[in-house]
């Protein structure tokens, strides 16, 4: 049963881009394979930038096999407008202490790359031992902009809502990814 009905689309929501199925296809393809890349003594921490990757982190973190601990960190950047305003703030987080730690940051969505530009210096200097990124979209807006580690998918240019992204605050319960 598709749980994508395209006839009871919320409006202003105009098209399906990613059904749940294929995104529930790609999250574990993902998990397998960050999982192969890191070992018990990473220490691995899994930081998700909320509230946007909400969803993601939770399936994603179902679909790994191996020891980790499980963080947060709050980001604001958009407020309720569709274009970045390139001002980001941490607003809170990491509780947990990176001195040593492999961090996966799992972001939502790349869209003109400041967030993760600004955000991964910061966990650096916070002692983290490596740091990378998985995010569920990629827009390629900025060619030689921020390159997350792993991607599970490019996005179109058009402003997505749904598994976690939203458009002033709406929309981030819908199973499947669509544009507005
Ligand atoms: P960046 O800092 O410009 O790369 O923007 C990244 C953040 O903006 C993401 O984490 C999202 O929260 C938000 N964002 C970017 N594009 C979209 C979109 O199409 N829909 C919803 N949120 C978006
Ligand atoms: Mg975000």
């Amino acid at each position: 049963m598709s749980r994508d009905p395209g006839h009871a689309l919320p409006s202003p929501v105009r098209k399906v881009v990613f059904t749940s199925e294929a995104i529930a296809e790609r999250v574990q393809e993902l998990g397998r394979e960050i999982s192969r890349s890191y070992s018990e003594t990473d220490r691995l921490v899994v930081l998700g930038v909320l509230k946007g990757s909400v969803m993601f982190v939770a399936d994603l973190v179902r679909a790994m096999d191996l020891p980790l601990e499980l963080d947060f960190v709050v980001v604001s950047s958009y407020g309720g407008s569709m274009v970045s305003s390139g001002n980001v703030t941490v607003r809170y987080g990491p509780e947990l202490d990176l001195r040593g730690r492999a961090v996966l940051v799992v972001e939502d969505i790349v869209d003109s790359g400041a967030t993760l530009s600004e955000l991964v210096p910061r966990l650096e200097q916070l002692g983290a031992s490596r740091v990378d990124v998985v995010a569920l979209l990629h827009k390629r807006l900025v060619s030689g902009g921020f390159e997350p580690r792993w991607v599970g998918f490019d996005a179109p240019k058009s402003f997505l809502v749904g598994y976690g992204l939203d458009h002033a605050g709406a929309f981030r319960h819908l199973p499947y990814i669509a544009s507005l």
